[in-house]
């Protein structure tokens, strides 16, 4: 048997709204883009939503928005994509590397022990699709002054205290890139509450042009418009906008049933020694974007050599992720004596099992008995 880790759900109705969205005579920045930001809006009870080209340029352009550059410090977390400290060091500002904590999430200890004269803003990680302690992480933005832009990358459906995660930031930012809980194949959202930073983020996104192709060709002089800051053309086209509000229909769904095959590895693998799974307590409030478990000495067997027994049986799993501070880019520039244990840790132990809408139980089963055979 083969279980791929992820595999997308593109339906029969998705591919026919993509292929009528191709006949539009608007096929980039039109009105497709603005429903889909409106039913985003909506999702997550935002007052704005700005469709972008994708995840990475979501936070970026945030960034920029909130008016952060050189000589700015961004705490980040350790334990995240590289797109996140990416987007920081696009603006000239510096990431600047916080812990984790035992839920993966940023840790809020860490947080503090790193903010510095230069520090601007916060990007807390909903991490696997688990929310990260926003009333903490908001109380120390507010008594340092600091801007917060959520990375939602894996969290589109993720609440924190009955609230939408993205919304307790200055600005919130998603992925839908293939893997992620719904899909435009590439693209992303800014979400925002403030009708400043809204605004500011729909002109640069498009070029720093004062006017949109929709508003220049209601009017007869279309090439009326001005330029104030020169923008980037970070825009999310009809095509992509067509397949996010055909996937966006089936997010409740798409979300029950990784959840329930969340909820599924979990029964079987609570009482595993040498195997923890990710916080039953919690699990109300995640989307198992990822479904990480944590293979420990007890288990008998490395997480490594885990790993490669799985793919021996045509099981495919892997490590999110890789720590930032392993990487040469930030090993030359990080304090001789700056040590990140917790993610360390992790980063031995953590392994993330395939996890998708339409896995069967018979794939769940077929990787459930494998990993319990390797157990020492
Ligand atoms: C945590 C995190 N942040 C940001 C991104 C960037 O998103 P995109 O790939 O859409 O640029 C990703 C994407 O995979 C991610 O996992």
């Amino acid at each position: 048997m083969n279980v791929p880790l992820f595999v997308p759900w593109i339906s029969n109705e998705d591919i026919k709204s993509v292929k009528n969205a191709l006949k539009s005579s608007q096929l980039t920045d039109g009105p497709m883009l603005r429903k889909f930001e409106s039913k985003f809006s909506k999702l997550t009870k935002s007052k704005f939503a700005i469709g972008v080209s994708n995840g990475t340029e979501a936070l970026h352009l945030s960034l920029i928005g909130l008016g952060i550059g050189k000589g700015d410090e961004v705490i980040i977390p350790n334990m995240t994509f590289i797109a996140t400290s990416n987007a920081v060091v696009f603006t000239g500002a510096k990431p600047i590397l916080a812990d984790i904590d035992s839920s993966l999430n940023i840790s809020i200890d860490s947080i503090q022990k790193n903010i510095s004269k230069k520090t601007k803003a916060i990007i807390p990680v909903h991490f696997a699709g688990f929310p990260c302690n926003m009333k903490k992480i908001k109380e120390i933005a507010k008594k340092n002054n600091l801007k917060i832009v959520e990375d939602c990358a894996h969290a589109i459906g993720t609440n924190y205290n009955k609230k939408h995660v993205g919304t307790f930031g200055d600005t919130g930012c998603f992925s839908f890139y293939p893997t992620k809980n719904f899909t435009t194949i590439e693209g992303g959202m800014i979400i925002t509450n403030s009708k400043i930073i809204a605004k500011k983020l729909q002109n640069l996104r498009n070029h720093g042009l004062s006017r949109t192709l929709l508003q220049r060709n209601k009017k007869s002089v279309p090439w009326e418009y001005d330029i104030e800051v020169p923008g980037y053309n970070f825009r999310l086209d009809e095509i992509r906008s067509t397949l996010g509000m055909s996937q966006l229909k089936r997010l409740k769904l798409m979300n029950k049933k990784r959840k329930n095959a969340a909820n599924y590895y979990s029964q079987k693998l609570k009482d595993i020694v040498g195997i923890e799974i990710p916080n039953l307590l919690e699990s109300k409030n995640h989307v198992y974007h990822l479904y990480v478990i944590r293979i420990n000495s007890k288990f008998g067997l490395s997480r490594n050599l885990v790993h490669e027994n799985l793919f021996k049986k045509g099981i495919h799993t892997t490590v999110h992720y890789k720590p930032l501070h392993t990487f040469s880019y930030f090993k030359n520039s990080l304090p001789k004596n700056k040590k990140f244990p917790n993610s360390s840790k992790a980063f031995n132990e953590c392994l993330s099992l395939p996890l998708y809408p339409n896995i069967t139980r018979i794939q769940q089963d077929y990787v459930i008995d494998n990993l319990l055979k390797l157990q020492k």
